[in-house]
């Protein structure tokens, strides 16, 4: 099993994620019989505001997608003004992304305030996609799925070198035995399984091209094709 986990950090409103469903369906229904997902789990993370209009959508059109959230609160519920929180987003989603790198560079996100993230995340049976810009980024037990994302290949179109992110995901595993390890920064279509072939490499997240839908299905494609 190999995931495939859109970012669409803070990108698209109401009309443009209505338009991202409407079309990825259109393209998907062309292909859907000569495609297998079946060994692959695909899972988009839209802002929170966007949710409940994603798994909306995702139902009517019975699309194999999964759903995410980009962050979560370190708190359980409460006064915490303008939080989120993990049984908030369990009605929605079933994956959340913890500690993006542009969440510990931007909004000073610590080893610590992660480590509480991730245990709201678990509590609430969310799948934990805990990201780490380097090998040695401590992990939190309770996190499941870890992504390497070298700071630099984030945005840039600069891809790690798949040897080095499979040499990196094994490393990975060795010191966080059982959990999964996926890769992020610059992944697309055309560079996909260069990753998913590896056996140490469980999954991608690409950011900038899942916000197009064929750009998004194209991943998917290639990936189904390995
Ligand atoms: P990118 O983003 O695919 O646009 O490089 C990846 C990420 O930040 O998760």
């Amino acid at each position: 099993m190999k995931y495939i986990i859109g970012n669409w950090k803070s990108n698209k409103n109401i009309v443009e994620t209505r338009d991202w469903f409407a079309k990825f369906t259109n393209i998907y229904s062309k292909q859907k019989e000569t495609i297998s997902t079946a060994n692959l789990t695909l899972v988009i993370c839209p802002p929170f505001i966007l949710l409940p209009l994603a798994k909306e959508l995702r139902d009517k059109y019975g699309l194999p997608l999964s759903l995410g959230v980009q962050n979560i609160s370190p708190f359980v519920e409460g006064a915490f003004t303008g939080e989120v929180t993990a049984n908030m987003a369990k009605e929605f989603a079933q994956y959340a992304i913890i500690g993006h790198s542009e969440r510990r560079e931007k909004f000073g996100e610590t080893d610590n305030i992660l480590s509480e993230k991730a245990k709201r995340a678990k509590s609430a049976s969310l799948t934990t996609v805990f990201c780490i810009p380097g090998p040695e980024t401590p992990v939190p037990v309770e996190a499941d799925i870890v992504a390497y994302e070298p700071v630099w290949a984030i945005g840039t179109g600069k891809t790690e070198s798949p040897q080095k992110a499979g040499e990196v995901a094994e490393y990975i595993k060795k010191k966080n035995p059982g959990k999964s390890v996926i890769y992020g920064g610059s992944v697309k279509a055309e560079n996909v399984n260069s990753f998913l072939s590896l056996g140490s490499i469980d999954g991608v997240l690409p950011g900038g091209s899942s916000l197009d839908p064929q750009s998004f299905f194209d991943i998917v494609l290639n990936a189904s094709s390995l």
